[in-house]
């Protein structure tokens, strides 16, 4: 494969995801449009050199960025004004209209990279921990877990990935050692371990922790039945850890637990410790006929074991803009999900089921390709929403 890229850090960034200029690249796409630096060059720089506001974090902007003149006098009210003229640059980016698919692509990852570059991004106000979950398989949990929290940890939060699913998956993609004798989430589950002492750094995001998950985890379904307080035992574990990191002035801002297909006991003891559920859903024809399933599922966690838990976020995955079944599942869900459904959504892209097997995200593995810049997006969404919601006047849980 001539565009793969190598585990060097220094060259994980060559290669683009659909092999247009990013950031640094000639000044216009082979299209015609504007490249992104033509326009953003200096209002990235500008906001990548202004300080964050408090409970703030920014988004990188590409080290290929030139230094903009006057960029260094930008106040932190520069770099908001700087938001709103991205927008309106992006905004004036083609829109979707009788172009080409792949050409509304590209202008549509053109628009993502100038207004997501060097943005600020709200750090909430006390930890969210919000299960991912989907009773189907496949779908896109753990790549929605994964991704997800590494962009929110590139912007700045402070974030935990809890690897529910016996298969690792979301360990493997952090580049987390997770053979049989790493200490991991079983024996936190099973022997009562407190995460602290089997939480492990993601090598490749700074400010991204994974607790990771063994091949012991296949066992615990059964060996769980029979302990006391088996619903709540990860919730125990959660509390004590962001209680006790939050004692130590490093607060976690977010806890993600990646989920197994099904409803045992692990996906039960995941949902008895968040308050929010994130379900991803992909854009397929049978995408909509489990979700009922799982919505009653939460209605009986929610009723008997944890009543805090509400469905917060939906994100529509491996969406295909060619076919018209993706924008009618799509049209489905937000119709029945308005407030939920997040206004970006994850494309079919090669760079996102690749990154795995290298140990790594799409947001490390290949930062400008369209599977990336859409989770950043998504992820930049799901702070801003949680924000607003969690205002003070907001009932604490
Ligand atoms: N947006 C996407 N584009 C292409 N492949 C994807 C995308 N999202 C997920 N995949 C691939 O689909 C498969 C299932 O995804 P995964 O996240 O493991 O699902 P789940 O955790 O729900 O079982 C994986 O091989 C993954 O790489
Ligand atoms: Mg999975």
């Amino acid at each position: 494969m001539s565009t793969a890229t190598t585990q060097d850090p220094e060259h994980r960034t060559v290669v683009r995801g659909i092999g247009f200029p990013a950031l640094g690249g000639p000044a216009t796409t082979p299209l015609g449009w504007p490249g992104p630096d033509t326009v953003s060059r200096e209002t990235a720089q500008a906001a990548s050199e202004a300080e964050p506001a408090p409970g703030t974090g920014r988004l990188p902007t590409p080290s290929t960025a030139q230094t903009a003149p006057g960029a260094e006098d930008r106040t932190p009210d520069g770099a908001q004004d700087d938001t709103e003229e991205r927008e309106q640059i992006a905004a004036a980016l083609p829109g979707a209209g009788d172009e080409t698919p792949l050409a509304q692509a590209v202008a549509d990852d053109a628009r993502k990279r100038i207004t997501l570059s060097g943005r600020s991004v709200p750090r909430p106000s006390r930890t969210r921990v919000l299960t991912v979950a989907n009773q189907k398989g496949g779908v896109g949990k753990t790549t929605t877990t994964v991704n997800v929290a590494a962009a929110l940890a590139q912007a700045g939060s402070s974030v935990l990935v809890i690897d529910l699913d016996p298969q690792g998956n979301a360990s493997t993609a952090l580049g987390i050692e997770h053979h049989a004798e790493v200490p991991s989430v079983y024996d936190v589950l099973v022997e009562g371990r407190p995460i602290a002492e089997v939480v492990q750094e993601c090598p490749d995001v700074p400010g991204l922790t994974c607790v990771p998950a063994t091949i012991d985890l296949a066992g615990a379904e059964i060996e769980l039945v029979s302990l006391v307080a088996r619903e709540t035992r990860l919730q125990k574990a959660v509390s004590a850890f962001v209680a006790e990191r939050e004692d130590a002035g490093e607060r976690v801002d977010y806890v993600l637990i990646d989920c197994p297909p099904s409803l045992g006991l692990l996906t039960v003891n995941a949902f008895v410790a968040a308050s929010e559920v994130f379900i991803p859903i992909q854009c397929e024809y049978y995408a909509l006929e489990g979700l009922s399933q799982l919505l009653k599922n939460i209605e009986l966690i929610r009723s008997h074991l944890n009543p805090r838990l509400h469905v917060s976020t939906i994100l529509l995955t491996m969406y295909d803009g060619r076919t018209r079944l993706s924008a009618q599942v799509a049209e489905e869900v937000r119709e029945h999900f308005p407030d939920q459904t997040l206004r970006a959504s994850v494309p079919r892209s090669v760079r996102i089921s690749e990154a795995p097997s290298h140990g790594q995200t799409v947001l490390t593995y290949d930062p400008n390709s369209s599977g990336a810049l859409s989770y950043l997006e998504a992820a930049v969404e799901l702070a801003e929403r949680g924000a607003a919601a969690h205002q003070p006047t907001q009932e604490s849980a």
